[in-house]
């Protein structure tokens, strides 16, 4: 982890593109902590934002968000540039599952997986989700590669018109990882359960520090706690009490 002042490439209401030399190498489903510098005459919001590291190349980061409030506002108005600080990577990240895979997003949960399900050596089920055709971010990068994808939409925009967890459908020898709203996560869950696939999940949980200082992303898991920032973001499904996390 190091913490790094990019200068940002490209940036809009979808996502942005920083070049941040010096930033170390990442693995598939960790983040970055993302903050307008001090330096910068615009210092609010003061906290910084945690994203999802969509892909690199590079020096080149590509985060992919929505704007949901002031410090996404914020990142989605920065110009190129300007700079842009970065603390990361942080968390665990994705171990790559080794067989066959079942890959489910929803909503901004989808930046965790682009690069899980380019990287996966077996074969590679992707479903994603969203209320529409513009919600299920990333599409386009999705069908470029060698997986099976299905798309579910609450509108049917694009795909099925239902919930993406009605694409699930685990095999015992699957592995299934997850990322997105947490009732898609708790049914994803149940589900790998009843197949007896394992499943991983990564909790997109609301950080202050992103480094295990503000205690402000623990959960609760059987037997205790843990810290999403640093033991996280990504959990198996079976540690997790989900009825404290609903
Ligand atoms: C590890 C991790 C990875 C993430 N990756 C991405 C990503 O790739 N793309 C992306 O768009 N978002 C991602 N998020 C969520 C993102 O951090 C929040 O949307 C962002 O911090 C909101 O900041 P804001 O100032 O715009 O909104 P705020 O003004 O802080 O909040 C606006 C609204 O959003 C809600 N909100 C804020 N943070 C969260 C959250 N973490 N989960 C659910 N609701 C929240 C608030 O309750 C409020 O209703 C990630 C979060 C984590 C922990
Ligand atoms: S975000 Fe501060 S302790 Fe985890």
């Amino acid at each position: 982890m190091r913490r790094v002042v990019g200068e940002v490439v490209d940036a809009g209401p979808g996502g942005l593109c920083v070049r941040a030399p010096g930033l170390p190498a990442h693995r598939p489903g960790q983040f970055a902590m993302l903050q307008l510098t001090p330096g910068f005459a615009r210092t609010d919001p003061l906290l910084p934002r945690p994203m999802a590291i969509y892909r690199r190349e590079a020096d080149v980061l590509e985060f992919r968000f929505k704007v949901v409030g002031r410090g996404t506002r914020a990142l989605a108005e920065l110009r190129p540039g300007q700079p842009l600080a970065l603390v990361g990577p942080l968390g665990n990240g994705f171990e790559l599952p080794r067989g066959p895979a079942l890959l489910v997003g929803g909503g901004t949960g989808i930046a965790s997986l682009l690069e899980v399900a380019r990287d996966a050596p077996g074969p590679v089920t992707v479903a994603l989700g969203g209320r529409s055709r513009d919600d299920v971010l990333g599409l386009a990068d999705f069908e470029a590669l060698d997986v099976e994808l299905r798309v579910a939409t609450d509108d049917g925009s694009a795909g099925r018109r239902g919930l993406v967890t009605d694409l699930v459908d685990p095999g015992a020898g699957q592995e299934l990882l997850a990322c997105g709203p947490h009732g898609m996560l708790a049914r994803c869950a149940q589900l790998a359960r009843e197949a007896g696939a394992r499943c991983r999940v990564s909790l997109e949980s609301p950080m202050a520090c992103g480094f295990g200082i503000c205690l402000g992303c623990v959960v609760r898991v059987r037997g205790g706690l843990r810290y999403v920032c640093t033991e996280g973001p990504v959990f198996d499904a079976e540690l997790l009490d989900w009825e404290a996390l609903a």
